[in-house]
């Protein structure tokens, strides 16, 4: 039951994951760019995505899954800090007219890499706990 539970949380870890690209792409192209732009972006990346994480690794833990897995699990909680991290780096290095630098831009440009890391690892949980959880009793 609770492991059913796990699966179905990091089906929608994984699902949130991919909006998050398609929010990203919503955002890019918004015309005219403002503050709500990436909207939909900065509530699923700050709020929908850490809280995923941190439940499907609390009822991982519940379900006496592999220890692996459950660390796994919290791993797209700490990707997405280390997302804020590299805005407010990149940030931080504009010029005094708060324009971008090109060094600014090459570390704001990991969020997209980094990105790709989130993915990945809401891959792995997704097939984890899917193998969990439909296992054949032993
Ligand atoms: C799983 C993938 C991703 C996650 C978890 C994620 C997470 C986040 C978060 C949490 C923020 C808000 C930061 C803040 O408000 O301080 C943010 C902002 C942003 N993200 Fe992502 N992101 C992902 C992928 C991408 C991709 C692929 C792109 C573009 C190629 C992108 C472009 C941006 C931009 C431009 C902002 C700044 C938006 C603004 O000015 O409010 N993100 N992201």
């Amino acid at each position: 039951m609770m492991r059913k539970l796990y699966f179905a949380l990091s089906v929608l870890m994984l699902a949130a994951t991919v909006l998050q690209f398609y929010f990203a792409a919503i955002g890019a192209f918004d015309k005219p760019q403002d503050d709500k732009s990436f909207a939909i972006h900065d509530a699923n990346g700050m709020m929908v995505i850490p809280l995923l994480s941190i439940l499907a690794t609390i009822v991982a833990a519940i379900a006496r899954v592999p220890g692996r897995l459950i660390a796994f699990t919290i791993v797209p909680l700490g990707l997405v800090i280390l997302q804020v991290l590299i805005i407010v780096v990149g940030h931080a290095l504009n010029d005094s007219a708060d324009n971008t630098t090109p060094v600014g831009l090459a570390i704001l440009g990991l969020h997209a890499i980094n990105g790709l890391a989130v993915g990945a690892v809401a891959g792995r949980v997704f097939a984890g706990a899917r193998k969990v959880a439909f296992a054949p009793a032993s």
